[in-house]
């Protein structure tokens, strides 16, 4: 029987609606809506996308949405002097500065400089630390949403074997710390796999939960996993497809259709863990507002 779907994209809506629902409870008792603001320096079509996808959502649930795009000429400085703006603006509970930056800029420079308590993005090292140290402070949204999408598909993470495949600071690591957390959607024993890895199906295997954020299309297939895995595409890449009036089509890390006949539980690409990375994004933003400017 082929993999049951998990079904992101209902799963964000419900909890958008309830973000909507909190924003308005808000309203209600005259507290602000929660801000955020986005800052894309340059053309990247996928960047572009993402903001706009980002942009929208913030407006559906309610907050005030603040988008600054910069051309890709844009210097480091500048980015910086935006920064500074909005760490001091009052209506701003939470800052995103779109990656990819333009090489010319330091993302590390830019990331540090965003105030750790609007750092929505979790990036900021101070953010990173207190994840590593098990102490409360902004969750990355991709490692967040998948935590998420975990529990309320009632995927026991309990003593389960999670293997991590990619290490990148935005999910691998972090994805990896949140399984390892006590309490729901933690207590997993954790492998994390990476180019380094000498056996990498050998590992893969080996998983009742497999989390895919490789970066490289398909690269995962059914004969990589244990029958009955849950398996959660984190990958988002764009090839080539004549067939498409765009001329391209989204895939993921794994390579669905062989890894749906020997999954159990599978995301698709897209509407699996995209549309998650938003809802905790406005959660985020939310938090953040609720933390600043609180109802009691
Ligand atoms: N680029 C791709 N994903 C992300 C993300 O989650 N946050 C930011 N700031 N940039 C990204």
């Amino acid at each position: 029987m082929p993999a049951e779907l998990i079904d992101g994209k209902a799963i964000a809506a419900t909890i958008r609606a309830d973000i909507a629902r909190q924003v308005a409870e808000r309203q209600a008792v005259l507290r602000r809506p929660p801000g955020l603001a986005v800052v894309l320096i340059g053309d990247d079509p996928a960047s572009h996308s993402y903001v706009r996808s980002k942009t929208q959502a913030c407006q559906e649930a309610g907050f005030v949405s603040i988008q600054i795009d910069r051309p890709a000429q844009t210097t480091q400085q500048e980015l910086l002097d935006i920064v500074d703006g909005l760490n001091a603006n009052p209506v701003v509970d939470g800052i995103l500065v779109q990656l990819p930056l333009p090489r010319h800029i330091d993302p590390d420079a830019v990331i540090e400089r965003i105030a750790p308590d609007k750092d929505v993005d979790g990036f900021h090292p101070v953010n990173v630390g207190r994840l590593a140290l098990g102490q409360s402070g902004f969750v990355p949204c991709t490692p967040k949403g998948i935590i998420e999408l975990l529990v309320r598909s009632q995927v026991p993470t309990r003593g389960a074997l999670a293997v991590v495949v990619g290490r990148s600071n935005i999910v691998g690591k972090p994805v990896a710390q949140l399984l390892m957390r006590k309490g729901p959607g933690g207590d997993a024993t954790v492998v994390v796999c990476h180019t380094g890895t000498r056996d990498l199906a050998a590992m893969t295997r080996q998983a009742d939960i497999l989390i895919a954020a490789a970066g490289q299309p398909e690269t995962i297939d059914g004969s990589m996993l244990k029958p009955g895995a849950v398996v959660i595409d984190v990958g988002v890449n764009r090839i080539a497809d004549a067939s498409r009036a765009r001329g391209w089509r989204l895939v993921g890390d794994v390579a669905f259709d062989s890894a749906r006949q020997v999954a159990a539980r599978i995301t698709p690409v897209p509407g699996g863990v995209g549309p998650m990375t938003i809802a905790m994004l406005l959660q985020n933003t939310l938090e953040s507002a609720q933390r600043r400017d609180p109802m009691e």
